[in-house]
C-alpha cells in the first residue's frame, strides 16, 4: 500500500491551544499508521471574514487558494476542532467556507468530494467538543460531498488529557485516536478521489 497523503491542522491559533495538541498527537497517531503527513496551522493562513461583496470584488484570497492546493493534494484530511456554543468555531468555519468557493482552485471536483475526512475536538467540557463535531461532520458530508471516518475523537477534561510535552494521554482519547488515524489512513488509501 503506498502511503496515502494526510493534510493535518486544527481549527485554533490560541497559544496553548487544546486542539493544537490534540492536532499534533494525530499527526504522531497517523504517522504511526503509515499516513504521509503534512501538518499546517491556520496562523499560517490568515483570512479575512467571508463577504460575497469582498469576493465579488477583490476574488478569492491568496491563502484560501493555497489551502485549497494542499486540500487537493491529499487523500485524507484530520480536523482537531475546538467547539464554541455547541457548534463549529468561527476560524473554521470562515475557512471552510473560503476554500469551498469555486475559484479556490481550478480542481475539478474541487477541495472536498470524494476526498475523507476525520475529526477530533478537545475541551474541558464533558461533551469534549462532540457537538461542534457533529455540525461540522453535517457540513463536510452533506453539503461538501466528503466521506467521513465513522469514529470521532472526543477530548473531554482536556486539560488533563495531555502531557508536558503535549501528547495525548487520557487513555479512552488516545485509543479512539489510534483507532481514528488506522481507519483515515485504510479508507484514504482505498476510497480517496
Ligand atoms: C465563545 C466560546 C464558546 C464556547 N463554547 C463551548 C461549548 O459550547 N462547549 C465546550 O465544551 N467548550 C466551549 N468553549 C470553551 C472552549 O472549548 C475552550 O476555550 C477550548 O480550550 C477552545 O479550544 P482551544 O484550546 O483549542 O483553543 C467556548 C469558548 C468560547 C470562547
Amino acid at each position: 500500500m503506498t502511503s496515502p497523503r494526510i493534510l493535518v491542522f486544527a481549527g485554533s491559533i490560541r497559544t496553548g491551544s487544546l486542539n493544537e495538541m490534540l492536532a499534533a498527537s494525530a499527526a504522531d497517531a497517523i504517522r504511526e499508521a503509515g499516513g504521509d503527513v503534512t501538518k499546517i496551522s491556520l496562523a499560517d493562513y490568515p483570512l479575512p471574514v467571508y463577504h460575497g461583496d469582498l469576493e465579488k470584488d477583490e476574488g478569492v484570497p491568496e491563502n484560501a487558494a493555497r489551502l485549497a492546493g494542499l486540500f487537493v493534494a491529499s487523500q485524507g484530511i484530520f480536523i482537531a476542532a475546538p467547539e464554541y456554543n455547541g457548534g463549529i468555531t468561527p476560524l473554521l468555519k470562515n475557512t471552510i467556507d473560503w476554500v469551498s468557493r469555486p475559484k479556490a482552485t481550478n480542481h475539478r471536483p474541487g477541495p472536498y468530494k470524494g476526498r475523507v475526512f476525520a475529526l477530533g475536538g478537545a475541551s474541558d467540557g464533558g461533551f469534549g467538543g462532540y457537538r461542534g463535531l457533529l455540525q461540522l461532520r453535517h457540513s463536510l458530508e452533506n453539503a461538501l460531498g466528503t466521506l467521513m471516518v465513522p469514529e470521532m475523537v472526543s477530548v473531554p477534561a482536556a486539560s488533563q488529557a495531555f502531557d508536558d510535552s503535549g501528547r495525548l494521554v487520557a487513555e479512552r482519547p488516545a485509543a479512539m485516536l489510534k483507532t481514528v488515524a488506522e481507519r483515515l489512513v485504510a479508507m484514504a488509501a482505498t476510497f480517496a478521489a
